[in-house]
């Protein structure tokens, strides 16, 4: 016999029933062969895009509705079968799925879109215009249609403007053989607003706005995905309730719901228990929370950084309210000892704002009585949690010691 030191953990994961038939498929990356509570939502995007079998060009489309209400989903779900059905009759239909969170610019659009109609483009380099020039011409070499999801599309837009929307919407107008739909989708609600009215109306020929699910919705789509993804028995029947009861609370979101179920029987599985019980749906909300935390506050830009830190160093001070005015000065002192180039109050009061956005700070305006009115700011997360992250950003490590009471009286 081996006394090896793993002996005793791998030894666990060869003899001990795994809870796990299938994780993959509790991943948000799956696509289950049913969606439960979309039928309504998958018929009409079919019945849009079907009349591509018939050779005419599917209006474009809009979907939107808040996050994890299924918009990715269904559309993968929709192109991925028309696909299938146009090839069995032999009816050429490209589809470019583009996620706008990485496809930010319009030169990655029009690379993306070069690819999958075969032609070869360099990463960078050529100038747009160029680049767009030959994907209409290989486009346009033979009779197809291609159809475009821009998914999150408020991402393109906000980082790269509305070129490369206005130049495909009034791209058919161009086109001899070849023909081109749009399927735009975004969570952000107020977004449409903000796009060039004649951009807007070519992308909403059709819209379909997705409904948050409720809780017994949710109990549905976990129960399906459960029995493939675990094996019988190992789930405590009031498990998915739970998990289901927990995601509609907040806004009826299926992602977080799935969140939530994964990540309890991971926390079941890695404390060798066999059932995952309600205990572990509670600590999975509070691992989720931190992970999410964590993922904001280290992709920060550093001036936003700088500004919370300041914040973090007058919470930790003797002062009782923070104003923005006490921040900014502290601000300004961090940056020098930092060495970064400071912005103007003006422009750190908006990163304040962001952060207020994003759930870090909360500001509120107070009354000051005769004084007038001023920002008062307070931390929403925990004072350890900014400091055990964002100490491991270089600048901040650099003022990760600066005390500010010398410079408030
Ligand atoms: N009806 C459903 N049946 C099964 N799984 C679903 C259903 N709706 C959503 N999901 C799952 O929930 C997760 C979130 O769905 P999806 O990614 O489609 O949300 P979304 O509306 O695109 O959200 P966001 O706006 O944040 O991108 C995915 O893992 C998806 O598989
Ligand atoms: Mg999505």
């Amino acid at each position: 016999m081996s006394d090896h030191p793993l002996d005793a953990i791998f030894d666990r994961f060869i003899t001990s029933p795994s809870i796990f038939k299938n994780h993959e498929v509790l991943r948000s990356s799956h696509i289950p062969e049913r969606l439960p509570h979309r039928d309504d939502e998958i018929q009409f995007l079919g019945k849009m895009l079907g009349s591509a079998l018939r050779n005419n060009r599917p209006s474009n489309v809009f979907l939107y509705g808040k996050t994890g209400t299924g918009k990715t989903i269904v559309s993968k779900f929709v192109t991925k079968y028309l696909r299938t059905r146009a090839a069995s009759i032999g009816n050429s239909i490209v589809v470019s799925l583009l996620n706008c969170v990485e496809v930010d610019t319009d030169y990655r659009v029009l690379a993306r879109l070069c690819e999958v109609v075969g032609e070869s483009v360099p990463f960078t380099g050529l100038p747009t215009d160029e680049v767009f020039k030959r994907f209409k011409t290989k486009l346009d070499s033979k009779k197809q249609l291609l159809i475009v999801v821009f998914d999150e599309l408020d991402k393109l837009h906000h980082k790269s403007g509305d070129n490369v929307l206005y130049q495909l919407t009034r791209i058919n107008t161009d086109l001899k053989r070849a023909q081109v739909s749009l399927v735009c989708i975004t969570n952000d609600l107020s977004f449409k607003e903000t796009l060039d009215p004649r951009v807007r109306s070519s992308l909403s020929e059709e819209e379909l706005v997705f409904k948050p699910y409720n809780a017994t919705q949710l109990e549905d789509i976990l129960s399906d995905r459960a029995i493939e993804g675990f094996n019988e028995e190992v789930l405590n029947p009031a498990v998915i309730s739970l998990c289901a009861a927990l995601a509609a609370q907040e806004h009826g979101d299926a992602r977080r719901a799935l969140d939530l179920l994964r990540v309890a029987a991971e926390i079941a599985e890695r404390n060798s228990e066999e059932v995952v019980n309600e205990i572990h749906v509670r600590k999975a909300t509070k691992q989720i929370e931190k992970n999410t935390v964590e993922e904001v506050l280290v992709s920060l830009p550093v001036q936003s950084k700088v500004v919370l830190w300041s914040a973090y160093i007058l919470e930790k001070s003797s002062l009782k309210i923070i104003t923005t005015g006490d921040l900014y000065k502290i601000y300004l002192e961090c940056c020098k000892i930092t060495g970064l180039d400071p912005i103007t109050p003006r422009r750190a009061n908006s990163l304040l704002n962001e952060l207020a956005m994003l759930g870090v700070v909360n500001t509120k305006v107070v009354s000051l009585g005769r004084y007038g009115r001023t920002t008062k700011v307070s931390l929403s997360v925990s004072p350890r949690e900014i400091r055990n992250i964002l100490c491991d950003d270089y600048h901040i490590k650099k003022v990760s010691d600066f005390n500010a009471d010398h410079l408030l009286e």
